[in-house]
């Protein structure tokens, strides 16, 4: 509890109100309810209510989303639209496709006998606790949906999802199924923020109207992807800026093939359906067979983007991440990837190793071609033995190396892709996604492992088992370097094909799943070259994720800050690497990739070999200070003080504890232009009356002398960092008294 409580103060809110009720009867932090009269469900937790009813033909029809009503207030029943084609303009919790539906629709179905009209009328409900389910069937046949709800007390995060059962007496082909809609009032004045990306660029903030039509956001590559975030944020109006003003969020938990559908009607009327994508989709669903779609997670901000931010961030700690509630920090790490690339051998990593452990890294990792053949990303996929040549003995003397130094070890694996120049593929040729007879193509020479199939999931859970059980192994970076193409899935009949799209991803967390469970110690990063698999889904089997291959500090700040609005800083991995930058040739000092990477979990993928004394001068206290406070970088309250976006000259973020006591605030100048001083900062989020110290990290240098004031002083005459030059940047830590 202690967690939210500083978010809600720092909000405006008081969670403590919330549990007593105007007459003085204690309220329940989070409860669900139906009203018999008004045939309205209603869901309230934190700030917020969410209700909807069954409208007079039986349809489920949504009523309300915003802040928390008082448990007095009386919601009316929904009534329809009462037009001609009034299921268009109903703002249906779950639409089916049918009785002339032209809006997205949540579900559609075939069935055999050709009929693809579906109509869902409520039949029951459940309620436990802060938890909802209803019933739909479809008005002629005996095709259910079952619909979950549920609140969460502190944050008022929704999740929503559905269970789509076919109990006729046929199959019946489900096209396109989304976990909900989320129905916003009618109004003009909306805008959409989603996050788009590629390679190397990632998590990149948008902002734009929302006007008539649809805006789709998704991902046909059977897997979460670069291009977008499954993730969007919807302003009430122009007014709603970082720190003021409503805003409607949501996140879908799916890594596979997806789509979000911004959609405004003619009566200006906003809904955003998301779920699997329905691009190529079609799942045979057998009689008494069931489709259960990703859960689509969904909130409502008063206090602007900057409490969408804390309320996710809460949410992810405590609900979605495998050591929720208390996920411990991430320890800082070091990643031979960018120092040694393929060219691994046991004695060049345990030299990195002797290093890293002298300046303070409590993990060591050891990145690609360490196994079988690889000598380069053209062979050895799907071989995962240590390369006898590069490791004689296996990795046991390796990792004895760096336990004796006093790190645990991690390794990079890609377990759901394979080489064509490897034993497995020579062996199974038939284990990739591919259709027969037609070609195969390939992408950084390698083909994807159809994790649809049981034989393929088995071998994959039991070479990772295998390694994991013979080395002593804290860490998987596991990571996904190539998409879908051709994607089929011969060894099933025609008509079944499709549910790959499902199958495939059901199959890589199963694994996962069954991983951990066996392994219940090891941590494991999601990695796709970069940021190309970072969902709620991966998140919840996952305890980090690789934000980028773009390793420039100054363009990171801009991937940290998208990937902020969507996802808490603690899975943020990011890394200290060499100057120039391997992607631009940047030119950056040690003191700023290290404060820049300090933002989200530090690691550090230097090549230490080329170090000077003075780098490992510069960087032991900077590690050593990271330690400090990477319970409030990671687990805090984020706020972004100025953002980098728009070509900024100047960039700053600040981090609270969640008991308000200490915070870290970063400042980052791209160029200093005719001696103009650095904006002063105003720290946010302090308390008031209680005095802070103000102690600088890495020689951060300021205007005045005052180095103790209140949180009042601090908040409201701010800090004014001394910064020089190009690329400077500074951190200060407020601790209080
Ligand atoms: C991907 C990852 C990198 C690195 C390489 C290794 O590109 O994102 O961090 O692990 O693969 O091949």
């Amino acid at each position: 509890m202690a967690r939210f409580k500083n978010a809600a103060r720092l909000c405006g809110l008081s969670l403590i109100a919330f549990s007593v009720a105007s007459a003085g009867a204690a309220v329940p932090a989070a409860q669900a309810s139906f009203n018999e009269a008004s045939h309205v469900f209603r869901l309230d937790g934190g700030n917020v209510t969410y209700a909807f009813g069954v409208n007079a033909q039986g349809i489920l029809e949504s009523v309300y989303w915003g802040a928390r009503l008082a448990p007095e207030d009386q919601l009316e029943r929904p009534k329809g639209k009462g037009r001609a084609f009034e299921i268009d303009d109903t703002p249906q919790e779950f639409a089916g496709w049918g009785g002339g539906l032209l809006a997205e629709p949540s579900l559609k179905v075939s069935f055999p006998d050709g009929n693809r009209d579906l109509v869902l009328h409520y039949v029951s409900h459940e309620i436990e606790g802060a938890a909802i389910k209803v019933t739909l069937r479809d008005i002629e046949r005996d095709l259910f949906v079952t619909l979950h709800y549920s609140i969460d007390a502190e944050t008022g995060i929704l999740a929503r999802s559905a269970e789509i059962t076919n109990k006729t007496k046929a199959p019946a082909l489900i096209e396109q199924a989304a976990a909900g809609e989320w129905n916003l009032p009618p109004s003009s004045e909306y805008s959409l923020r989603y996050l788009s990306g590629r390679w190397g660029g990632e998590t990149q903030l948008q902002s734009k109207a929302i006007e008539p039509g649809a805006t789709v956001l998704e991902s046909r590559r059977g897997t979460t992807g670069h291009e977008f975030a499954p993730w969007f944020a919807v302003a009430q109006n122009a007014a709603v800026t970082e720190w003021d003003g409503q805003v409607w969020f949501g996140a879908l938990a799916w890594s596979g093939s997806w789509r979000l559908t911004v959609e405004q009607d003619a009566l200006q009327q906003v809904k955003i359906v998301g779920g699997f994508n329905p691009f190529d989709f079609g799942y045979s669903l057998a009689p008494g067979a069931t489709l259960s779609t990703p859960v689509f997670y969904g909130g409502v901000a008063q206090h602007g983007f900057s409490e969408v931010s804390h309320l996710e961030s809460n949410f992810q700690l405590a609900h979605i991440l495998p050591q929720a509630p208390h996920p411990r920090v991430r320890p800082v790490l070091y990643n031979s990837w960018e120092a040694t690339a393929f060219n691994v051998t046991e004695q060049g990593q345990e030299a990195l190793a002797d290093k890293a452990a002298s300046i303070g890294v409590e993990r060591f990792v050891m990145d690609d071609g360490w196994f079988s053949t690889r000598k380069d990303d053209h062979a050895g996929l799907g071989d995962w033995y240590p390369d006898p040549g590069k490791f004689p003995h296996g990795l046991k003397p390796l990792i004895d190396h760096i336990h004796g130094l006093g790190m645990d070890f991690g390794l990079w694996v890609e377990p759901e892709m394979v080489n064509e120049n490897s034993d497995l593929y020579r062996k199974h040729p038939d284990w990739i996604i591919h259709f027969d007879g037609r070609p195969r193509t390939q992408a950084r020479s390698q083909f994807m492992l159809n994790m649809a199939m049981p034989e393929v999931r088995a071998y994959v859970l039991s070479f990772l088992d295998k390694l994991l059980s013979e080395n002593d192994i804290a860490f998987l970076k596991w990571d996904a370097n190539r998409v879908f193409a051709e994607p089929g899935w011969p060894q099933v009949a025609p008509d079944q094909q499709k549910k790959i799209y499902v199958d495939y991803v059901e199959g890589y967390y199963g694994v996962l799943r069954e991983l951990r469970r066996r392994h219940p110690k090891v941590e494991i990063e999601s990695c796709s070259g970069g940021g190309g698999r970072v969902d709620l889904g991966v998140m919840k089997l996952t305890d980090e994720v690789w934000t980028s291959d773009n390793t420039d500090p100054f363009d990171r700040l801009s991937i940290q800050d998208g990937f902020t609005y969507a996802y808490t800083p603690q899975v943020m991995m990011a890394w200290v690497t060499d100057s120039p930058n391997w992607y631009n040739r940047r030119s950056t000092s040690l003191s700023y990739r290290f404060l820049s990477a300090m933002q989200g979990s530090l690691g550090l993928g230097v090549d230490l070999n080329k170090w000077t004394e003075d780098d490992f001068v510069t960087a032991k206290p900077l590690i050593a200070a990271y330690k400090q406070i990477r319970p409030i970088v990671q687990q805090g309250v984020l706020y972004r003080l100025v953002s980098p976006r728009n070509s900024s000259n100047f960039s700053s973020t600040e981090s609270v504890s969640q008991d308000g006591k200490g915070a870290v605030v970063f400042a980052f100048l791209h160029a200093e232009q005719m001696q103009y001083p650095a904006p002063t900062i105003y720290p946010r989020g302090l308390l008031p009356d209680v005095v802070y110290t103000l102690e600088p990290i890495a020689g951060a240098t300021f205007e005045g002398t005052q180095r103790s004031a209140s949180g009042a002083f601090w908040m409201h005459h701010g800090i004014g960092f001394k910064l020089e030059g190009d690329y400077a940047a500074a951190a200060v830590v407020l601790k209080a008294q």
